[in-house]
């Protein structure tokens, strides 16, 4: 199967040229001007723009997280929501249960993947529990394509790691050459807080977020990434949220520190206020949204090239499943859903009203992802030899996001964080592997994506 798509602005990280780009056998093989070759099918982009296939590197599909709640997409729906949004790979999560081993957790998300994912995807590991004689797991886990390992500050008594945990696994995912991704949020003093929240009977959604205030996100940030320097390992500090983390992360940076940021569309959307409604346990996530202005100084930073990535951590729960705490905050799962706006709200938002370049826009949403873990270049770029995951972005179409649209809706759950906002630019035609995998609304090849062995870190590039 071959495809050219002609004449459309191709679009990479580093550099932009009008032409052609011909598909053969899953990958891109030629790029030029005027390519004089013929193809089983034939793409006009004129007018549009051509750019790499969307990279998530951060979706919690199919995720069980107690009491019976289980994410509302599994990887039928959700890969089927990435691809309609312009993402040809999602990177998910392992999530090792304390006291049990990661390769458990790791074969429970494929059997979970197997024959449902229509995007390529990988995960990342969700390390809970890493005794010393577990260590060489991560050694086979490496070998085996998985890079990248996923802590917790937050949650205890779940997910949260202590400090000796952390450091000991810092160390040797250095030695791997992988990368720590951290939720970092002070757990232990958070609950305190909610304890005394609770106690005095502040029970409605935004407690869930004067519990959690910004400076333990900042505080966290800073104690994982003074370790990760001792550690000498690269550290991701994923959903980025606050005006405070960032200044946080500043401060590592210049220290030396290894440290990236990955910023969410709904941080940079919404506000505290929106828990205030009679709907607010929708908008429960942790680290939670913050007050008004925090959103504005996280565009500054976006805006100045301080953030690696924009993903997700699409985590949809229904509305039903939301009430289940509309008396106690405590019992409404965390989470956002997401991952089929991603693209189109960044490139309204930050291309098309704030003047992000086209070249950012690729690094944010796919570039850099590639590289941070062990894609590049077979994703995250449009190159002779890459995998030929492809947009046809259209840069003027405009839609109204809808929940209840099935032509733009299309993740299993019922409202969207951004109802109403109208926005510019979106994927026309969607390539994935070679294959047109989205088009004129319907998706056009089903239960193809791979699991992606991913190589090791390497420090981004663009
Ligand atoms: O509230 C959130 N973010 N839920 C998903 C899990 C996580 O912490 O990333
Ligand atoms: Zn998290
Ligand atoms: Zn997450």
């Amino acid at each position: 199967m071959s495809i050219l798509i002609r004449g459309g602005r191709v679009v990479t990280a580093s550099a932009e040229f009008v032409g052609d780009v011909y598909v053969e056998g899953g990958a891109v093989r030629l790029l030029g001007e005027r390519l004089d070759l013929s193809a089983d099918e034939v793409i006009d982009a004129t007018g549009k723009l051509v750019l790499p296939g969307g990279i998530d590197p951060h979706t919690h599909l199919d995720m069980a997280v107690g009491r019976g709640l289980v994410t509302s997409d599994d990887f039928d729906s959700g890969t089927a929501a990435a691809l309609f949004g312009g993402t040809t790979t999602l990177i998910d999560f392992a999530n090792q249960e304390p006291g049990h081993s990661t390769f458990e957790a790791l074969d429970d998300l494929k059997a979970r993947a197997a024959g449902k994912a229509h995007c390529d995807w990988s995960c990342h590991m969700t390390v809970t529990d890493m005794a010393p004689d577990r260590l060489p797991e991560l050694d086979a886990l490496v070998a085996d394509g998985i890079s990248s390992f996923k802590m917790f500050m937050a949650y205890p008594g779940r997910l949260y790691t202590d400090d000796r945990t952390r450091f000991r696994t810092y160390r040797h995912v250095a030695g791997l050459g992988g990368v720590i991704l951290m939720h970092a949020e002070t757990g232990l003093v958070i609950d305190e807080l909610v304890a005394d929240a609770i106690a005095a009977g502040h029970t409605a959604p935004i407690w869930h977020a004067r519990t959690r205030p910004p400076e333990l996100a900042a505080e966290a940030i800073h104690r994982s990434a003074v370790l990760a320097k001792l550690a000498g390992v690269p550290l991701y500090i994923v959903h980025m949220n606050s005006a405070q983390g960032v200044e946080a992360m500043r401060r590592a940076k210049a220290d030396g520190v290894e440290i990236l940021g990955e910023v969410c569309p709904q941080y940079l959307h919404l506000d505290a206020s929106w828990l205030e409604r009679p709907d607010g346990g929708r908008y429960i996530c942790s680290p939670p949204i913050r007050p008004l202005g925090h959103q504005e100084a996280l565009w500054r930073a976006l805006l100045a090239g301080e953030f690696t990535t924009v993903a997700t951590d699409h985590a949809p729960f229904t509305t039903a499943e939301r009430a289940l705490g509309a008396e106690d905050f405590r019992l409404i799962p965390n989470g956002l859903p997401g991952v089929e706006e991603r693209m189109s709200y960044l490139y309204s938002e930050g291309v098309v009203k704030r003047g992000l370049s086209l070249r950012e826009f690729v690094a944010l949403t796919s570039t850099r992802a590639a590289q941070t873990f062990g894609l590049y270049p077979r994703k995250g770029t449009i190159a002779p030899g890459a995998d030929a995951d492809l947009l046809v972005w259209d840069p003027q179409v405009r839609r109204t996001l809808r929940a209840a649209d099935p032509a733009i809706h299309h993740s299993r759950v019922d409202y969207s964080c951004y109802e109403g906002l109208e926005v510019q630019g979106g994927p026309e035609v969607v390539i994935q592997g070679g294959r047109v995998a989205v088009r004129g609304g319907a998706l056009c090849s089903r239960g193809q994506g791979r699991f992606l062995r991913r190589g090791p870190y390497a420090r981004p590039a663009v």
